[in-house]
């Protein structure tokens, strides 16, 4: 490898270029477009008081079981459990991580490529007088389109590549500090909108009043998944990041901040939707358009909009990119690393592989939405596979190998930067990743795939 070529090892410049990494990575399309209408399909309240409950007792301890593991080893996603764990299968939680990048990849730039899509919506005012079913629409005849969607998904995937192949480190903490904070005022703006239209109350009790009833085997799983896709866990990002975390940084601290900016942001982006679902009569179990269609239609009604639809769909793209980004690197890494490549070259195979799979995941919105495989589309069968089951299953190994096989020695070392820090909490954490977190998993994996029936 070559000096000029970005190094795997170098660290994270700064505590807050740490958090705008992970926090980038985290804040996605995951907590903006996903989060509002999984909740929505989901019963909304009670969905979100499980989600939380998920957050707690299961996304901390996991997302600082995987900062121990990659700063630890300080290696990629493989890497670092052949390291930590030489001669065992342990691997092998790493080889599925690096599958479930492919798997999210796929879907997550199809989608992504819908919002620069709608950029160039924004730029020419496509929104403007559009009623509802109008955006309706317009939103499905271009997704179900051939060209137009695939031009944005590669592009969006050239754009990934491009960053991850030139080297993340100065790139990416410079945009993120800037872009993440400039994405939150407009999703605060975006919510005072819509809780002062008429009829919000009935979005907001929609997403703050739990109903236990509505509450399905299958959203206690959904909220399980979307707390892993949203927090980043179980398939090794946070272990390729944490690998460039400073040895003196608190790692602990940088949990508590990641996974809290990425609650309030999720959180957020559904006060902005559900008052406007309603006060428009649009159905929250909607599905995947949510985003796409009652956002404009907000915007086209207040003053600005024109404004406003711009600078939130390139908000929108940017987040997306800072995720798509960390995903990307996971597999650079291990090719760099474990296979040798040169980081450029790596990053063009990741990125043609992953295409050609995406490529199925948008046609599966037109020519190929009747092939369908266990009642999915391939972009559904994709989101599952990795959501509900690969990322669940990673983080349980995950801190099963934290809890069970590296043990508490290393683990405290790692977390109090050998003894530098103390950690009143530290039973805790043991307590949650030996114990709490892979029984509540695999409860959640039995219930929730119809194993068992409670
Ligand atoms: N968390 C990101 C989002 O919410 C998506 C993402 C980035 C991700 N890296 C990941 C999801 C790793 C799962 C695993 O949009």
């Amino acid at each position: 490898m070559s000096n000029s070529d970005f190094n795997p090892r170098d660290s994270f410049g700064s505590k807050f270029g740490i958090i705008a990494a992970a926090a980038g990575s985290a804040v996605g399309l995951g907590n903006i477009w996903k989060f509002p209408y999984v909740a929505g399909q989901n019963g909304g309240g009670a969905f979100l008081v499980v989600y939380l409950l998920f957050i707690l007792a299961i996304g901390l301890p996991v997302m600082l079981s995987e900062f121990s593991i990659g700063r630890r080893a300080q290696r990629n996603a493989i890497g670092s459990f052949k390291k930590l764990g030489p001669g065992t299968p342990w691997y092998l939680v790493g080889v599925m991580g690096v599958a479930a990048a492919f798997l999210i990849l796929s879907f997550y730039s199809a989608v992504a490529g819908w919002t620069l899509e709608y950029i160039t919506k924004s730029v020419t005012n496509a929104f403007a007088e559009r009623d509802e079913n109008e955006l309706n629409q317009m939103f499905v005849s271009f997704i179900s389109g051939t060209w137009r969607p695939l031009f944005w998904q590669l592009m969006f995937m050239a754009l990934t590549a491009w960053i991850v192949a030139a080297g993340i480190k100065k790139g990416i903490e410079k945009y993120t500090k800037v872009l993440m904070p400039l994405l939150v005022i407009m999703i605060v703006v975006l919510c005072v909108r819509s809780v002062t239209l008429p009829g919000a109350i009935e979005g907001l009790s929609f997403l703050f009043k739990p109903d236990f009833s509505a509450l399905s085997a299958d959203a206690v799983l959904s909220a399980l998944g979307q707390a892993f896709f949203s927090l980043s866990l179980g398939m090794g990002t946070l272990i390729t990041y944490g690998s460039y975390i400073r040895k003196n940084d608190n790692l602990s601290g940088t949990v508590i901040q990641v996974s809290a900016a990425d609650t309030i942001i999720a959180i957020m982006a559904g006060v902005a939707i559900f008052p406007a679902v309603f006060a428009f009569g649009i159905d929250p179990a909607e599905g995947p358009g949510l985003v796409f269609i009652t956002l404009p239609n907000i915007f086209q009604q207040m003053p600005g909009g024109y404004f406003f639809a711009l600078v939130f769909f390139i908000l929108l793209s940017v987040a997306a990119l800072t995720s798509s980004i960390s995903v990307l690197e996971v597999v650079v890494a291990y090719m760099v690393e474990e296979l040798n490549l040169a980081r450029k070259r790596a990053t063009v195979l990741a990125t043609v592989m992953i295409s050609v799979l995406g490529v199925f995941c948008t046609l599966s919105f037109g020519v190929m939405s009747d092939v369908s495989l266990f009642g999915m589309v391939f972009f559904d069968l994709m989101d599952f596979t990795a959501s509900n089951l690969l990322l669940p299953l990673g983080g349980c190994l995950i801190v099963l190998f934290v809890g069970w096989y590296l043990g508490p020695g290393p683990s405290r070392r790692e977390i109090s930067n050998e003894g530098e820090i103390k950690l009143g909490y530290f039973p805790v954490f043991m307590f949650l990743v030996k114990f709490v977190a892979p029984f509540a998993i695999t409860l959640v994996f039995i219930y929730g795939l119809g194993l068992m029936r409670l």
